[in-house]
């Protein structure tokens, strides 16, 4: 069942009944001032940091859910409604959400009365804006008034949930009915004291009345869904001391037949310098300029559309970079909207807030954002050079990481603890995306500290080696990658051994001597061990790109050795040398991650032509095909199976969730992409193809009932087999699904990708794809590829460039500026 449509021309997907599974949501805002918005205009804003400046209030775990955003009452001679259905749920004649790019687009419209808001934060202003349109669709007269709502959080975000006893006494309000451009409300809330910053609401117009005490608002014993003051028609206009302060400001309309009136209201951020704080310092009146230099940008509705369009712009222009034409619609406005737009959304948001995050317990992790760079490194090239470096300067001296930063202070956290021993190696693979992507080599030479010490700092390709070196120096009994506190998979705790109640497992202390291993990083090694020796090569170091090929050539014997279980790659060893991922086992058989990324190393392909003999007995087809048989189904590939039914003390987080779920055999969408690229590896386009329609929303549309999450961003975990809600899905929008799916199907499905002295044009999609053409602009030159492809298993593509036709798969990089047109034939 569908709850909507896409709108692909717009860029827009659009609901069409406020009665969606669950909030189906958006993001607003690109740089500093965000906002989160769903159908429902639910939400929340920050500056930031979405714990230490939250703007508005949200409850998480509300009853019911999402109750807490921006709203706008109506009062149509004593009819109350809102145009969002909630908070009032009065029944709509008419109701459309369209989430666009950074923006949403609320219509309701109900009794002759149609009001179309649309949310969006311009580019460079820490502002959100909505546009306001009111219709009078009745052929009488109407007379109207309409009442805004706000609720400020005290900034903290936690501390506005938890420290009630001084909270409800420091609120504090300014009103300002004659501002130079409407009305505005101030939000000051410890201005008087350490901060420098203040919250404005306003409209562009001159307010009938004003509320800023909630209380007051609503009416002791009501709620948002019944108001007292919008019920009343008319404004209190309260005065916040202390309690909960918020925002209202009342404007009547009175609508001809057919007649529709503009408004504006804004809620922003200011900041004003320590000796600019006061405009009267004795009665402690804030310093209102910024705010009226804010609200002067969008006092007329042709600033705000003209900041509209520039907001459309930006994203026209960052999405020309990869599109694809093809036979799919699906794949098309995934690879060319959604997948694109859901990485800069990683890129902005890291894990931080979400409907499943709340803006308060995580930081920048090391692991999550080096990897969300792959999505966004064509986008952004800029801000991705910015992002690893600060990423780089929380590694400590001996390549290892503190597991998460703080995006303010860009430090390392050692609250979340450090040693998971894979961190290191995403620093490689963000790093090699980013060269092969600018050929900025210089990139190599930047001084970065080590803990943030400028004292400790060394170049950039330092850091990578030891990185690469922390791997070569940390390993076990086999001769495998030490697996430290967890790898990739937080919750496979092996040196854990927990049985304190709510203790975390991935900072407890570990057992002493811990000697557990893991097989996946030594496969994660062996990818992108090739990366820094390649890298070395070309940063003229010939004899350390040899040493380091002889360290990768020895891990990968190893893997094939002592990671090889007859059928598939086993996982890890635990503290007492057990393996984990075997079919010894009786649960826990086979683990998704070490398949995958094994094949996307080259460890165990024989053969990459899916018709020879060779290729069959392969390990690497083995363990793929064992992947298909043991871990898919229809909703795709589950991280283990079967999942572990009981707690294992030796394991840890793992065995803590219920089979079917997250970790436990949960579809972790983030790696079904190694599988889906490892099939492209071995000439297997159908099945690659195959896995990538089971996990990607545009084509789980139909049956988003089941779903139940956005259709057109991907979630973190869908549930698994062994589920009883199998094919549910939870955590959108925040998880490196993004940026591996994107890397999936723009570079091996659809396989244009750069390495670092060419393009590389190398399609594998199946038959179901038989024509299709991308346009790809990569260091300022255009590559105009048109792609006729059999789909025949294990063809690989002839290239011709420019009417010229090329040995092998690489197109070399043309000058800034040049238009290269590709004939590719599969
Ligand atoms: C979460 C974490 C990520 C981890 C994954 C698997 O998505 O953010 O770092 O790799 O879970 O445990
Ligand atoms: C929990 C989650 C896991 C996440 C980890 C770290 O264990 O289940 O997915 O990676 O927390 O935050």
């Amino acid at each position: 069942m569908r709850f909507g449509h896409f709108d692909d021309e717009a860029r827009e997907y659009v609901i069409t009944t406020p009665h969606t599974p669950y909030p189906w949501i958006n993001y607003l805002g690109s740089q500093d001032f965000f906002s989160l918005i769903s159908h429902q205009a639910g939400g929340y804003s920050f500056y930031r940091d979405a714990r230490m400046r939250r703007l508005t209030r949200y409850r998480y775990n509300n009853v019911p859910t999402d109750v807490g955003g921006r709203y706008l009452y109506v009062n149509d001679g004593g009819d109350v409604w809102t145009p969002s259905y909630l908070p009032v749920k009065a029944e709509l004649d008419y109701f459309e959400t369209r989430h666009g790019m950074g923006y949403t687009r609320i219509t309701g419209e109900r009794r002759g009365v149609r009001v179309e808001t649309l949310y969006f934060v311009p580019n460079g202003e820490n502002a959100e804006i909505q546009r306001i349109t009111v219709t009078n669709t009745s052929d009488a007269a109407k007379t109207l008034t309409l009442f805004t709502f706000v609720e400020f959080a005290l900034w903290n975000a936690l501390d506005d949930q938890t420290n009630y006893q001084r909270n409800l006494s420091v609120g504090e309000v300014e009103v300002e009915m004659d501002s130079p451009y409407g009305s505005a409300i101030y939000h000051k809330t410890e201005y008087r004291e350490r901060r420098n910053h203040y919250a404005v609401h306003a409209v562009n117009v001159r307010a009938a009345g004003y509320d800023t005490d909630r209380e007051a608002f609503t009416g002791e014993f009501n709620g948002l869904y019944d108001p007292q003051v919008p019920l009343s028609g008319v404004s209190g206009n309260s005065i916040a001391y202390g309690w909960y302060p918020m925002g209202s400001l009342s404007v009547p309309v009175e609508l001809a037949p057919g007649e529709s009136r503009v408004i504006t209201v804004v809620l922003g951020y200011l900041e004003n310098p320590d000796e600019e704080k006061w405009a009267d310092d004795a009665h402690q009146i804030i310093n209102k300029k910024p705010a009226h230099e804010l609200l002067g940008k969008f006092a007329t509705t042709e600033q705000v559309d003209a900041a509209f369009a520039d907001l459309g712009a930006s994203w026209t222009e960052l999405l020309s970079r990869y599109t694809v034409t093809s036979t799919d619609p699906k794949l098309d406005r995934m690879v060319n909207i959604w997948n694109q737009y859901q990485c800069m959304v990683t890129f902005n948001m890291s894990r931080s807030a979400s409907y499943f995050e709340t803006g308060i317990g995580r930081g920048m992790g090391f692991r999550d954002s080096t990897q969300d760079v792959l999505g966004f490194v064509h986008l952004v090239p800029e801000r991705a050079r910015e992002r690893i470096l600060d990423i780089a300067a929380t590694q400590f001296p001996d390549g290892s990481a503190y597991h998460q930063y703080q995006p303010l202070t860009k430090r390392g956290n050692l609250e979340v603890g450090s040693g998971f021993n894979d961190d290191p190696l995403w620093l490689i693979a963000a790093v090699a995306a980013y060269l092969k992507e600018t050929g900025d080599w210089s990139i190599l030479d930047e001084q970065v500290a080590f803990d943030n010490d400028e004292a400790l700092a060394d170049t950039l390709f330092e850091h990578l080696t030891r990185s690469f070196q922390h791997t070569v120096t940390n390993r076990g009994p086999h001769g495998l990658p030490l697996i430290g506190r967890a790898d990739w998979n937080d919750c496979l705790n092996l040196n854990c051994f927990s049985t304190t109640p709510g203790e975390s497992f991935q900072t407890t202390e570990n057992q002493g001597g811990g000697v557990a291993e893991s097989v996946f990083i030594g496969t994660q090694f062996v990818l992108y061990g090739a990366d820094y020796a390649a890298i070395a090569e070309r940063h003229g170091l010939p004899d350390v790109a040899a040493a380091a090929r002889e360290e990768i050539a020895a891990m990968k014997a190893t893997v094939e050795d002592s990671g090889w279980d007859g059928k598939w790659f086993r996982r890890a060893y635990d503290f007492y040398g057990t393996p984990i991922g075997t079919d010894e086992d009786t649960e826990g058989k086979i683990f998704i991650e070490p398949q995958g990324v094994a094949v996307m190393a080259g460890i165990g392909v024989q053969s990459t032509d899916p018709t020879t003999p060779e290729f069959a007995a392969s390990k690497a087809a083995t363990a793929l095909d064992s992947v298909g048989e043991m871990l898919g189904c229809e909703h795709g590939l589950s991280l283990v199976y079967p999942g572990y039914t009981t707690y294992r003390l030796n394991m840890g987080e793992i065995t803590t969730y219920p089979p079917g779920y997250k970790e436990n055999g949960g579809i972790f969408c983030h790696n079904n992409p190694w599988v889906i690229i490892g099939e492209t590896v071995l000439g297997r386009g159908d099945r690659a193809f195959d896995y990538y329609k089971r996990i990607t929303p545009a084509y789980r549309e139909d049956i988003s009932e089941v779903h139940k999450l956005e259709p057109y961003v991907y979630a973190q975990m869908i549930a698994g087999k062994q589920a009883a809600r199998m094919g549910e899905a939870k955590n959108s929008f925040l998880t490196g699904t993004a940026a591996w799916t994107f890397v999936a199907a723009s570079q091996y499905l659809l396989g244009v990708r750069p390495d670092y002295d060419g393009l590389v044009i190398d399609p594998q999609i199946g038959p179901e794809v038989p024509e299709f053409a991308v346009t790809r602009v990569v260091r300022g030159a255009t590559y105009e590829i048109t792609v006729h492809n059999s789909g025949r298993p294990g063809a690989r593509a002839r290239l011709t460039v420019d009417g010229n036709s090329i040995e092998g798969r690489l197109v070399p990089y043309a000058a800034p500026g040049a238009t290269v047109r590709v004939d590719c034939t599969v």
